[in-house]
């Protein structure tokens, strides 16, 4: 075993044609609303993201019975024999989506047992508005160190209020209350597009939820919901990292199935800085064509439809490449920073103060090694490394696998140099030979 680490060359005009996968953040809660239902459930447009291939060992592990289709990007869900409870721990522990099985399992059966999820280098990231809301739809809790079991007779329908419209404890929340007599509303619900992709396939379960303005959910519990078939969303956030890819390296890109309609507020800020972007009908299919003088911008994240705080740092690099002084404060997590002191080692001008990053653009970044620190900082790392002078090594490798169906060879069909050197296989590199370690 060696350590895994992703190298990139300088890239620059990345260009040409390429089509996303499956949303990650949509494709995880709703193979965990599947949980929900008695049978098959055949999900299309199945990202193969490490993730994806975790929560489908979870619900292995509670009895359910997987089956993926690589061919055609399928998986089939048979829920018949789930009669388990117990979320398996280590999977808990590296994936937070894990939490999301809760609302399905005690919605189904009255029980769910998980071990608290730890927390992650973007902060803390507690799930009290879940447990607190779940308690108040009568739910009882035993912890035993970091253990905890729920249960509960008959969940209450109730009238939620959400401080921050977060959305896990929306989509937890949510799941649990299609199956509670009664109509349960939540108050500053999450409605970014993953949450409206869970509800389209509720709804196709037979689940009565309606969406009220300002931000309320409204859901009328019904007494069991049906196996489907659905397809999964695009990535809307492997959209933007796609189409920054071609604006740090100059170039341009076309996505068919892109849909700009749910990415309004970072298109803007793209055109701000003076790219082109154009979309086909309705939105979708992206056109995307790179300036030779990047103006910077300033931007702060918030729930949607602002600006999403997981294209935060593939943006920032953008903004190192861009000429001006811009600010970037991120309002969703405590600590999703950790990207800057790795741009700074390419020679990106950043300060932080707090929660707030000041860029001051420069002409060129220098390859080194860098690491990654989550998902979204191992994808502008990759970008940072393809407009950089040389070569860059990223370690955190794991992230980069979890968070994305290989982005590597979507990039590497535009013309980046990429390779990712991880302990299963040693990926052909663009010149097709192996890398050597
Ligand atoms: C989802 O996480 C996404 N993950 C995240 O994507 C995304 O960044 C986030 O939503 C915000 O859009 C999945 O969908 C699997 P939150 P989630 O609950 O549900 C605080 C990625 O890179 N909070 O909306 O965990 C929390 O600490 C990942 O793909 C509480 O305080 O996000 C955070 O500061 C990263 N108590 C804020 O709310 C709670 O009980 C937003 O969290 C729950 C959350």
């Amino acid at each position: 075993m060696f350590e895994e680490f992703i190298l990139v060359e300088q890239s620059l005009k990345l260009s040409g044609e390429v089509n996303l996968s499956g949303a990650k953040n949509a494709a995880l809660v709703i193979m965990s609303s599947i949980l929900l239902t008695e049978g098959k459930s055949i999900l299309k447009n199945i990202p193969f993201s490490q993730d994806v291939f975790n929560m489908a060992k979870l619900l292995e592990g509670l009895g359910a019975e997987i089956k993926f289709d690589f061919e055609n990007k399928e998986v089939e869900i048979d829920t018949s024999k789930v009669a388990k409870f117990k979320a398996n721990p280590e999977i808990m522990k590296k994936m937070r989506a894990s939490i999301l099985v809760m609302g399905p399992l005690l919605a189904r059966f009255g029980r769910a047992e998980i071990a608290m999820p730890g927390g992650c280098v973007l902060g803390l990231r507690p799930i009290n508005f879940h447990l607190t809301n779940f308690k108040k739809m009568g739910v009882v809790f035993i912890q035993e160190n970091d253990f905890l079991t729920a249960t509960v007779e008959k969940l209450i329908s109730r009238r939620i209020i959400l401080e921050y419209p977060s959305v896990g404890a929306t989509e937890n929340i949510m799941m649990a209350a299609v199956l509670a007599e009664g109509k349960t509303t939540i108050i500053n619900a999450a409605l970014e597009p993953e949450v409206l992709d869970l509800i389209s396939i509720l709804k196709k379960m037979g689940a009565k939820i309606n969406i009220l303005a300002p931000a309320t959910i409204e859901i009328e519990g019904v007494n069991f919901l049906n196996p489907v078939k659905h397809e999964i969303m695009c990535d809307r956030l492997e959209a933007g990292s796609i189409i920054l890819a071609a604006a740090v390296t100059g170039g341009q890109v076309y996505i068919p199935n892109g849909d700009a309609s749910v990415l309004d507020v970072f298109l803007l800020k793209l055109e701000e800085m003076g790219h082109t972007i154009k979309a086909e009908k309705d939105g979708k299919g992206i056109h995307f064509v790179a300036t030779e003088s990047p103006k910077a911008v300033s931007f702060k994240t918030a729930q949607y439809p602002c600006f999403p705080t997981d294209l935060q740092a593939p943006m920032m690099v953008a903004q190192c490449l861009a000429e001006g002084v811009s600010e970037i404060e991120e309002t969703v997590f405590e600590n999703r920073l950790l990207h800057v002191k790795e741009l700074q080692k390419m020679g990106a001008k950043i300060e932080v103060e707090g929660t707030k990053a000041i860029i001051t653009g420069v002409k060129e970044l220098q390859g080194t090694k860098v690491n990654a620190s989550d998902i979204r900082a191992s994808c502008a790392l990759v970008l940072a490394g393809l407009a950089a002078k040389g070569s860059t090594t990223i370690t955190g490798v794991h992230h980069f696998k979890r968070g994305y169906d290989e982005l590597d060879q979507k990039l590497e069909s535009l013309g980046a140099k990429i390779v990712i050197n991880d302990n299963e296989i040693i990926r052909k590199s663009s010149n097709n030979k192996q890398v050597e370690l």
